[in-house]
């Protein structure tokens, strides 16, 4: 998660901490198209800085490959945005089903007080591409501003070539 949240100071001094800000389980399949990938994703609670514990976030290596997450339990957002530059942040709540069309990188934030739990499913082959987002982050940050989520533009965000 190095460089991806906003206050470097605080997500250094949090690294003292060997904190778990979530944890992924995932049913293995074999990675064929045929497949589905399908798991379950848990969100915990707090922020670095004023910025809300979230995923990394990544496009799929397969680019046009897509996945449907759906809410179980907690309050939280799916980040999103294309290679083209659109954007797009839609809220988690229990029972909701949220569908990330293909091409479309995505990172889920937990702006509530209790876990963000989501079940997961994506085609076998779909892969996870980290770098893009790790080299250029995401457009959009979800940040706390007067005890409510809002969503700012990254600063830091900056396109790399592909
Ligand atoms: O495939 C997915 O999108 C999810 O299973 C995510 O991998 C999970 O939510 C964790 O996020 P990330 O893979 O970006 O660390
Ligand atoms: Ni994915």
């Amino acid at each position: 998660m190095k460089g991806q949240y906003l206050d470097e100071q605080a997500y250094a001094a949090m690294l003292n901490q060997d904190l778990v800000l979530y944890e992924v389980y995932e049913i293995k399949r074999p990675e064929s198209a045929g497949e589905l990938m399908h798991g379950i994703s848990i969100v915990h609670p707090g922020k670095v800085g004023d910025e809300y514990f979230m995923t990394k976030g990544h496009f799929h290596t397969v680019l046009d490959t897509a996945e449907v997450y759906y809410c179980l339990k907690g309050q939280g957002t799916m980040v999103m945005e294309t290679p083209e530059g659109d954007w797009s942040v839609k809220e988690l709540r229990p029972g909701c089903v949220l569908y990330v069309p293909p091409c479309w990188a995505h990172r889920s934030v937990n702006i509530g007080q209790q876990d963000l739990v989501t079940f997961f499913v994506y085609p076998g082959n779909a892969g996870h591409d980290y770098g893009t987002i790790e080299q250029q982050g995401f457009r959009k940050l979800v940040v706390e501003r007067d005890g409510r989520a809002q969503v700012i533009d990254n600063p830091r965000w900056h396109a790399i070539e592909r």
